[in-house]
C-alpha cells in the first residue's frame, strides 16, 4: 500500500507565484487610474480654455483709399471690398455708405442714370447718399473722410458724418 499515490490536491498559487498574469483587481485599478487621468486631462483643458481671451477679429473699419487724384471730378468710385462709394464733386470728397438703409443690400452705382440704386427692393438713391425713392427709410450715411500725413484720402466707417461735410482738397 505505500506505493499507491496519495490524491492530489489542486493547488491555488499564490500572489508571488502569478508573475505577469493581471489579476482582476489591478485590472480595474489601471481602468480607475485612467479614468481619473482622462478627467484630470479635460479639466486642464477647460480650465486653459477659460482663462484664454475670446477674442474676435473683425475687418478694420478705417482705410486708406489711395491718392485723390484717382478721383476725378464728377466720378463716384464704387470700392467692393470696403462697400464704400468715394464720391468727388466740384465741392470736395465724400464717402457713402453702398449699404442699402432698408434691409442691407449692397447697392449699385448707375452711371447712366446718375444714381445709386438698390437691386434688391428698388430703392434709388443720389450719388450723395439723398433717397430719391423706394422703401429704404433714410438716406445712405456719409462717413468721416480725412487727408494722411502722407496726402492719401482716409476713411473712418465708424464715424457717420453729416451729408454737407465734404473734404475740401
Ligand atoms: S434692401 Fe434695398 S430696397 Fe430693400
Amino acid at each position: 500500500m505505500s506505493d499507491a499515490k496519495k490524491p492530489s490536491i489542486p493547488q491555488v498559487p499564490r500572489p508571488e507565484q502569478v508573475g505577469n498574469e493581471t489579476t482582476r483587481r489591478d485590472f480595474l485599478n489601471e481602468i480607475t487610474l485612467g479614468a481619473l487621468g482622462f478627467a484630470g486631462l479635460g479639466s486642464v483643458a477647460v480650465t486653459y480654455q477659460y482663462f484664454s481671451p475670446n477674442v474676435l477679429f473683425e475687418p478694420a473699419t478705417t482705410f486708406r483709399a489711395g491718392n485723390p487724384d484717382l478721383y476725378p471730378i464728377h466720378s463716384v468710385t464704387f470700392l467692393q471690398d470696403q462697400q464704400v462709394y468715394i464720391v468727388r464733386m466740384p465741392e470736395g470728397f465724400y464717402a457713402v455708405s453702398a449699404v442699402c438703409t432698408h434691409l442691407g443690400c449692397v447697392t449699385q452705382w448707375k452711371p447712366g442714370a446718375d444714381m445709386i440704386a438698390c437691386p434688391c427692393h428698388g430703392s434709388k438713391f443720389r450719388a450723395d447718399g439723398a433717397k430719391i425713392e423706394g422703401p429704404a427709410p433714410r438716406p445712405l450715411p456719409h462717413f468721416s473722410i480725412s487727408l494722411t500725413a502722407d496726402g492719401e484720402l482716409l476713411v473712418d466707417k465708424l464715424q457717420n458724418i453729416k451729408p454737407a461735410q465734404v473734404l475740401k482738397v
